[in-house]
């Protein structure tokens, strides 16, 4: 088993380079099989969940390259089996995105549903609903989805909740449908952009992504492209937090401000110093936080990904501040191991009331998905003494080199591996 050992009390104080966005580059990698020519794609954050997507694609016969360690090769020619099976889709919530590239590409998909991050109830109907819209056959059969389009045509598909994972799904599914295709109450994240811009490099027609109303023209055929990949506006957000949490003074660079302004204000009303720079943010931590009321929302609102790291940051402002998490069911599973660092939240429903407390104490705390592991790293890094995470796996599916990034702001941060034989017998 590996887990992180953090010292905490240092301030985080030098320069972080953020990798490629792994939301965007999970929707990139699947989008590329669209093509009739290789496509090079640069900026891939060498997460575990870009892995997954890489075996994905080679299992279908679609040859993966390294060219360096942030650049792929994607030679889609040789694309023979559309299927992902359990084993494969289970690790990731974006396997799901092979239904929309396959079918696109293919007009015939089999992919198990998707596995990810457990954070309550994530229905797959919006995504199902835009595929029966452009005429494909939708079947589950055992686990998986079936889908059968030998002619899509292009449709209007308004979507009941904004939803980044079936915007994407249909835009790659519509893409070479005839006709046009409408998605309005379509999603707006800066992933949505990206791939609309990755997309039209190949040679498709989208206008509107960012807005709710995304049009795609269908076109006959897509060829190569080189496209770089946008940078993750979370891990971004996430060592903004560690910068106030722990006092320190840190200059994020490879960012993209504009992405950021719902983080940047609250993190400004909280009480950090927040100065902006054309494609950096330098944040200093005042030592004095204040509290605040936070409501997660599409962006360009707070963001849901970031929700468990500014609740943590919380926890040790004065005041009482209210989190509200209006986009999944269950997101506030971490908690209960904020609390066993002396974290004083109450959580009713999709509401968190969080009494300030002046410091947190380290303990020994379990990460229970890639955010929550994210957030007990900036508990570990504000509190007083030795905190360990367990099940940091969780942590490595969307942050590059985490360990590494935070030993170079002057962290006391290692990963270390208890083989599980280790773990001794509790005496009785
Ligand atoms: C994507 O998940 C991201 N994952 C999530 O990031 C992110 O939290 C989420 O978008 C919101 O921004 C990837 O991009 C791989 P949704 P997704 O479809 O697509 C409901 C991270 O930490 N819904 O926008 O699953 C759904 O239950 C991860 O990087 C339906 O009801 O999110 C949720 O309540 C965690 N029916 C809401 O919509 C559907 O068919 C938003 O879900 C689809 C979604």
């Amino acid at each position: 088993m590996e887990k992180y050992v953090i010292h905490g009390g240092n301030r985080l104080l030098g320069e972080v380079t953020v990798s490629g966005a792994k939301n965007a580059a999970l929707a990139i990698l699947p989008a590329a099989i669209l093509s009739d020519e290789p496509c090079i794609i640069e900026n891939v954050p060498n997460i575990s969940d870009i892995d997954y997507s890489i075996k994905i694609l080679n299992h279908m016969g679609v040859e993966v390259k390294m060219i360096n360690h942030s650049t792929l090769r994607i030679d889609p020619r040789k694309l023979r089996h559309p299927v992902v099976e359990y084993d494969l889709a289970k690790n990731m919530r974006a396997s799901y995105y092979f239904l929309g590239a396959l079918l696109g590409k293919t007009k015939t998909a089999k992919v198990s549903l998707p596995g990810g991050c457990d954070l309550g109830s994530r229905p797959i109907d919006q995504h199902l609903k835009g595929f029966e819209a452009l005429g494909a056959k939708v079947e589950i059969d055992r686990g998986m989805v079936c889908l059968e389009g030998d002619h899509l045509l292009g449709a209007k598909v308004d979507f009941d909740v904004v939803t980044v994972g079936a915007t994407i799904n249909i835009m790659l599914a519509a893409v070479k449908a005839e006709g046009l295709t409408i998605l309005e109450n379509a999603a707006k994240e800066p992933h949505i952009v990206d791939l609309a811009n990755f997309l039209n490099s190949m040679g498709a027609n989208i206008i509107g992504a960012g807005t709710d109303v995304i049009k795609i023209r269908g076109v006959e055929s897509l060829h190569g492209t080189q496209y770089s990949v946008i940078p993750d506006q979370i891990e971004a957000g996430t060592f903004m937090v560690m910068a106030a949490a722990t006092g320190g003074d840190v200059l994020i660079k490879n960012v993209i401000p504009k992405h950021l302004e719902a983080v940047t204000s609250k993190l400004q009303k909280i009480g950090a110093v927040v100065e902006e720079y054309d494609d950096s943010i330098r944040v200093v931590g005042t030592g004095r936080l204040e509290k605040t009321t936070i409501k997660t929302m599409p962006h360009p609102g707070f963001p849901t990904d970031m929700q468990p790291q500014i609740t943590t940051l919380l926890t040790i402002a004065n005041g009482t501040s209210m989190v509200t998490e209006s986009i999944f069911d269950n997101r506030f599973k971490y908690v209960d191991e904020l609390r066993r660092m002396g974290a004083d939240i109450t959580v009713n429903g999709k509401v968190a009331v969080v009494e300030g407390v002046s410091r947190l104490t380290g303990a020994s705390v379990k990460a229970t998905d890639l955010r929550a592991g994210a957030a007990l790293i900036i508990a570990g890094l504000a509190a007083s003494g030795t905190t360990e995470i367990e099940d940091v796996f969780h942590v490595e599916r969307g942050y590059e080199n985490i360990e590494n990034k935070l030993k170079g702001l002057g962290a006391d941060i290692k990963k270390i591996v208890t083989p599980d034989s280790m773990v001794l017998p509790k005496v009785l």
